[in-house]
């Protein structure tokens, strides 16, 4: 490990269990930790055991293969549920401002460790115009300058925090993320946080056919063309939701690693759906 690598992970590690601690959150008068939130137990227990198969080491193929129609020129880019997904550097490699939502501590601290080379990054508890956030870890690309920052908190604090700020939003594995009864929230939070204008880029996962509790079940929760377009369509800030690519995970041998877990999860037919939803 590179030095800087070991002392912003040391620092972290320090800075993750005084930050942690309620007594000493309590002290300076800090709320609760985003990890005691009931939209976050279930992912604290995630990431505590290690248990983040949707972590992928490449930059995600929807975004390399749909950024130049979709995001490109955009300014300021909002990650929902960014976990620690490689994207975030790569979108901030290309210029833009980047944000990055993240419920628990520990992802937020992996990824500023497994990027020092790239990025430099700092943690501050005066969170500004993310007020009801936890903190915001500010960092920026060493090439090109351009600004990151993950906010440490639950995602759906976001829409009483700002408003009309984001050109574009990068969503794969966010929506599916969330359990079923709290999507009429995300979609309000995400057209709240959407400057007029921006576009959506969204990925997700449809379990078709298989065993009818593995296809009920998640985190992740299966979502298909009809979920996504009750969700969006007929909201009166969304413009136009569209299908640009359907991928069928078990007849595309790129994905034969994937399509084996999901056969032993007792899937039979899934694909991957890409929507474009645009703000007016
Ligand atoms: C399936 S992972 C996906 C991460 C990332 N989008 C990626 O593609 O790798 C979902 C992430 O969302 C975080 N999360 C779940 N619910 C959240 C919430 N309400 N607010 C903030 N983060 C949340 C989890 O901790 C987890 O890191």
């Amino acid at each position: 490990m590179k030095n800087s690598a070991l002392v912003f992970s040391c620092t972290c590690a320090l800075a993750y269990f005084v930050k942690t601690s309620p007594t000493f959150r309590s002290f300076l008068g800090l709320p609760a930790t985003s990890e005691t939130s009931s939209n976050l137990a279930v992912w604290n227990g995630k990431w505590s055991s290690n248990t983040t198969r949707w972590q992928r080491e490449e930059i995600h193929h929807t975004l390399l293969k749909h950024y130049d129609a979709v995001l490109k020129g955009r300014g300021k880019i909002l990650v929902p549920l960014c976990g620690k997904t490689v994207d975030l550097h790569w979108i901030t490699g290309k210029g833009h401002e980047t944000v990055g939502v993240e419920g628990i501590l520990k992802a937020i601290v992996e990824f500023g460790a497994e990027n020092a080379d790239r990025i430099s990054f700092d943690s501050q508890t005066d969170t500004g115009e993310y007020k009801p956030f936890f903190e915001t870890f500010i960092g920026s690309d060493k090439s090109t300058s351009s600004s990151l920052k993950i906010l440490h908190g639950d995602f759906f604090l976001l829409g009483s925090s700002i408003s009309s700020t984001f050109d574009g939003v990068w969503d794969r594995a966010s929506l599916v993320a969330i359990e079923p009864k709290m999507r009429p929230k995300y979609a309000s939070t995400m057209g709240l946080t959407m400057a007029p204008g921006a576009v959506m880029l969204l990925s997700t996962f449809w379990r078709e056919a298989g065993d009818p509790k593995a296809l009920k079940d998640g985190p992740p929760y299966s979502v298909s063309e009809e979920d996504v377009k009750g969700m969006y369509e007929g909201l009166d800030w969304v413009e136009s939701v569209e299908l640009v690519e359907t991928i069928d995970y078990v007849r595309d041998k790129r994905f034969e690693e994937d399509v084996k877990r999901w056969l032993n999860a007792g899937m039979t037919e899934f694909k991957e759906l890409v929507f474009v939803i645009k703000k007016k």
